[in-house]
């Protein structure tokens, strides 16, 4: 069963450490996470399969690390002085404030309507910059990394002679002050952006923009995105950002959320290149940037072929890695029945359950939101046992659940059945799972198979292709079930015959088979795989 709430993958995701709040000791810090010892593998596979496919291999890219501070003018002639704003409004009853577009009229705290008028907040953060405190000693955190790659636009340029069409590729930090940071990942205050800035000669542009789409549309696939889940969706004229001629919004179906923004495909026309500019009226601009006294470069490139300069048009893909994070693991969560259970043991959860919610509406100390949410819920699963079984744990976890006696109960009926019967698995794409392969020892007290699977776990690790991990913490069958639930594909089990003969079962994550593969012959079966 796939993930039908939101809840589920963020209390995985907290469970087995990819994701913390961030400074969570110290209560947290809204709208900015941590990647756990799982979390950064993963991020860092999605990043490097990025790479591979929009810089290694393309003909046609260069890469770039700019850096996070830049002049402050930077922003002042990309326009995002001016207009990287959304409309705020404040809540005259509870004092809270938040964006005026998602709210339709009403504060989603207390519910009144007295709201101030609705005034542009600009997102941006700022800093300074140096021991002094004045106003010419700021700079901003950026909002995007794009700026970085166009006002390097001339340096890359000059340092590798490509023709157009060319591309920049970038990995950086992107911070937005949003008002309102929510659905875990999705939303967030500092996030990882994956840019590309692809430049082309006027003209050829609309037909990039359509050649772009289809790659982007392809790599999302190759992560293990189903193209059922993504949508593209034409931004209307009123929607595009300050300097976009025409933009693909790829959605993702997330759960709770539906469909929403996961990679904006944009085109940028001349106005970055141009707004950068100096002498902007001599370079025959079709964008309309502010005028710029200020920059010392024109950012052309001179056309051999008509002897004259251009000021290039800009195709731009760009994805922040929380939000395809959150795809992935969406996309790779299955609840699996592995047997049935048995009738009395599955009545028992029943009636745990049954009387678990009775108690919730019964009980005055918590508020009507969260027990409307857990009634609901635990509704949901009483309706879709035994299947929805595993999700019991994701009701106990949300806010209000500490609070009924009886969820201990309930949690001890369920536990057993649910570790017996079900396993939860991220059926990620083997090359983006965290760790490739766990290695364990048939008995935990013997020198002989602990040694040999530690030996396998160094040297296929020390391949530098693969995080390998070894754990003897467990009998084999739960130690399977903790790797599945973490999206480990290949799991190694040490056994007597391993020192007669030198081999091991390697047991597959997704149909759970199991073979002997020759000690000699792993780092290549595993290679081939991952
Ligand atoms: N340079 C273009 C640009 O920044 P954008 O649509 O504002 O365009 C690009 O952002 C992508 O960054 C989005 O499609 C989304 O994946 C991600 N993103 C934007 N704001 C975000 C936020 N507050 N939290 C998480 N991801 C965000």
């Amino acid at each position: 069963m796939p993930a039908t709430t939101l809840d589920q993958l963020v209390s995985l995701a907290k469970r087995r450490g990819f994701i913390f709040p961030s400074s969570e000791i110290y209560g947290g810090l809204q709208g900015v996470f941590d990647y756990g010892p799982l979390g950064v593998e993963l991020k860092n596979n999605i990043i490097a399969s990025w790479w591979r496919t929009n810089v290694y291999e393309r003909e046609d890219m260069e890469g770039l690390d700019a850096a996070i501070l830049m002049n402050p003018l930077v922003w002042k002639y990309s326009g995002h002085e001016e207009t990287f704003v959304d409309p705020m409004v404040d809540c005259r009853n509870c004092k809270l404030r938040w964006r005026a577009d998602q709210i339709a009229g009403k504060c989603p705290n207390c519910g009144s309507t007295d709201l101030t008028e609705a005034r542009p907040f600009n997102m941006m953060f700022k800093t300074q910059v140096g021991p002094v405190a004045d106003p010419s000693s700021f700079a901003y955190l950026r909002p995007e990394t794009a700026q970085g790659i166009f006002v390097n636009f001339a340096n890359v340029l000059a340092t590798t002679n490509r023709k157009l069409p060319f591309g920049i590729a970038q990995v950086g930090k992107g911070f937005r002050n949003e008002i309102n940071p929510r659905n875990h990942l999705f939303r967030v205050r500092e996030f990882d952006m994956l840019e590309i800035e692809y430049f082309v000669m006027p003209g050829t542009d609309e037909e990039w923009h359509e050649r772009w789409l289809e790659d982007r549309l392809r790599w999302w696939q190759s992560i293990g995105i189903s193209r059922e889940r993504l949508q593209v969706y034409e931004q209307k004229p009123d929607e595009l950002a300050h300097y976009a001629k025409r933009t693909f919004d790829l959605l993702y179906y997330y759960p709770t959320l539906g469909f929403q923004e996961i990679e904006g495909i944009a085109n940028r026309t001349d106005y970055d290149l141009g707004s950068h500019s100096r002498d902007q009226a001599s370079l025959g601009l079709t964008a309309r940037p502010n005028p710029n006294s200020q920059s010392t470069a024109r950012l052309t490139y001179f056309d051999t072929a008509t002897n004259r300069h251009v000021v290039p048009f800009v195709i731009e893909p760009s994805m922040g890695v929380g939000r395809c994070f959150l795809a992935v693991l969406a996309e790779a969560y299955d609840e699996q029945m592995v047997k049935a259970p048995p009738a009395d043991k599955l009545a028992a959860v029943a009636d745990a359950l049954a009387a678990f919610l009775k108690s919730v509406s019964k009980n005055e100390k918590v508020g009507a939101e969260a027990r409307d949410a857990l009634i609901e819920r635990g509704q949901a699963i009483a309706d879709g046992l035994p299947e929805a079984l595993p999700q019991v744990e994701t009701l106990l976890a949300m806010p209000g659940a500490d609070q009924i006696e009886l969820g201990k109960k309930l949690r001890g009926q369920t536990q057993p059945v649910a570790d017996e019967f079900f396993r939860t698995v991220l059926r990620f794409k083997p090359q983006i799972a965290p760790i490739k392969t766990a290695v364990f020892p048939l008995k935990r007290n013997h020198e002989g198979l602990v040694s040999l699977a530690k030996n396998i776990r160094r040297s296929l690790q020390a391949s530098g292709r693969m995080r390998a991990v070894y754990d003897d913490t467990g009998a084999i069958g739960r130690l399977y079930r903790r790797q599945d639930e973490i999206g480990t594909p290949f799991c190694l089990t040490v056994d007597f015959q391993s020192l007669e003969d030198q081999t091991v079962t390697v047991r597959d994550r997704d149909t759970m088979a199991q073979k002997r593969v020759s000690v000699g012959e792993l780092k290549q079966y595993l290679e081939d795989r991952t």
